[in-house]
């Protein structure tokens, strides 16, 4: 499964790239706004850190325009993929920008037809959001299930992005389900790591350890014959 960073938060995004373990970044418009900093040079300066697909997304609501803006974004750098809301405009624009050899991330998936549509209209990838659908006490993680089968049914080549990720068992189960793909928060991907047993674990080698004559040197220092 990759992992995707979902925030348009640069100290965030290096963070992450320098353990090795980051796959690509989405954003959004709510995201980029956060950010307080012009939209062009926070895209690019992710895509320089990330070698993976970055998500940029459209803002217009006619085809010809997303079509034009998402023209305009894969200029930007060779990793980014163009982010559109599924709607039949989005739909359309998706068909262009795909025939075009331009990535296309279609998101605001909330049903299997939507998804399938999206697949359908050449999109890269599709952007399911879990965590919007459990707020309103439907289930997320089955809408994966649906979809993976669905794709693998018809031989659709989109990649699922399990989005809207709240928590860590999120993750856990869209990985289940056969989600391609994991985006999170940065505090999602934080909480990943961390299991109370490792910091005890190793907070009992340590006082072992310490017990050890010389054991400040005793890794880095040559052994004497
Ligand atoms: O990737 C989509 C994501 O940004 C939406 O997350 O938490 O606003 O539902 P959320």
């Amino acid at each position: 499964m990759k992992f995707f960073l979902d925030t348009a938060n640069v100290d965030e995004i290096r963070q992450i790239a320098e353990l090795g373990i980051l796959d690509g970044v989405t954003t959004n418009p709510s995201l980029v706004a956060k950010e307080k900093r012009e939209f062009r040079k926070t895209i690019t300066e992710i895509c320089e850190i990330v070698s993976g697909p970055v998500s940029a997304e459209t803002v217009s609501l006619d085809w010809e325009g997303m079509v034009r803006e998402g023209r305009e974004l894969a200029t930007w750098a060779p990793n980014i993929a163009v982010k559109i809301p599924l709607t039949p405009d989005g739909l359309r624009a998706t068909r262009v920008l795909a025939d075009e050899g331009i990535k296309v991330n279609v998101t605001l998936i909330f049903s299997l037809p939507q998804g399938l549509l999206a697949a359908k209209a050449g999109a890269a990838f599709i952007s399911p959001f879990i965590g919007r659908l459990d707020d309103i006490g439907h289930d997320g993680l089955q809408l994966i299930r649906d979809l993976r089968q669905v794709l693998a049914t018809y031989g659709l080549q989109s990649e699922i992005i399990a989005a809207s990720i709240r928590h860590p068992m999120h993750v856990v189960e869209a990985a289940k389900a056969g989600a391609h793909i994991a985006t999170m928060p940065f505090a999602v991907m934080q909480a990943l790591m961390k299991h109370p047993l490792t910091d005890r674990g190793i907070e009992r080698f340590l006082a072992d350890w310490r017990t050890l004559p010389n054991y400040q040197e005793a890794i880095l220092t040559p052994a004497k014959v």
